[in-house]
């Protein structure tokens, strides 16, 4: 009987922690908190999982929106004229992430996704001057 109430407990905390972990990646408040560095920014460290949060459900998992898929680092880059290696003033994924005149913001205002924080648009133009690297 006492073994099967350290079960329960045990179900329980394993419940509690599967539930938490579960709500941070549906709201994926964590990776605001991600500071992303002024040189030298990783797509797999921390570009993509910016997207994987803020981007992919309407942009390659499912639906790929405005013919943009943004699941891998070949997809984000195959298209010049969304990534522009080098040149984020040519880039318009910047221009939408800025939400500037012309382009619609990404992610778009009405959507549940936040838009992205100063540092992760910092981040994104630092990666694409750097030349957009699979690194
Ligand atoms: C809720 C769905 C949704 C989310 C989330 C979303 N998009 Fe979009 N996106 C769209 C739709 C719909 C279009 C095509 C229509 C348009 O341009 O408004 C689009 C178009 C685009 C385009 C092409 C715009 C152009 O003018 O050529 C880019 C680039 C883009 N999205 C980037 C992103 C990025 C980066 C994110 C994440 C920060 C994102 N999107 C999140 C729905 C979404």
């Amino acid at each position: 009987m006492k073994k099967l109430f350290y079960i329960n407990i045990l179900l329980f905390l394993i419940l509690t922690f599967v539930f938490i972990s579960c709500k941070d990646t549906i709201t994926g408040d964590q990776i605001d908190n991600v500071v992303i560095p002024s040189s030298n920014v990783s797509y797999q460290k921390y570009i993509q999982p910016i997207f994987n949060v803020k981007c992919i459900n309407c942009h390659g998992n499912g639906a790929v929106d405005g013919g943009v898929n943004l699941t891998t680092w070949a997809n984000t880059t195959a298209d010049p004229s969304v990534v522009f290696p080098g040149n984020p003033d040519n880039s318009t994924l910047v221009w939408c992430v800025q939400g500037r005149a012309g382009v619609s913001a990404m992610p778009p205002l009405d959507s549940p996704y936040k838009p992205f924080t100063a540092n992760q648009v910092n981040g994104l133009i630092t990666w694409i001057k750097e030349g957009a690297k699979n690194n």
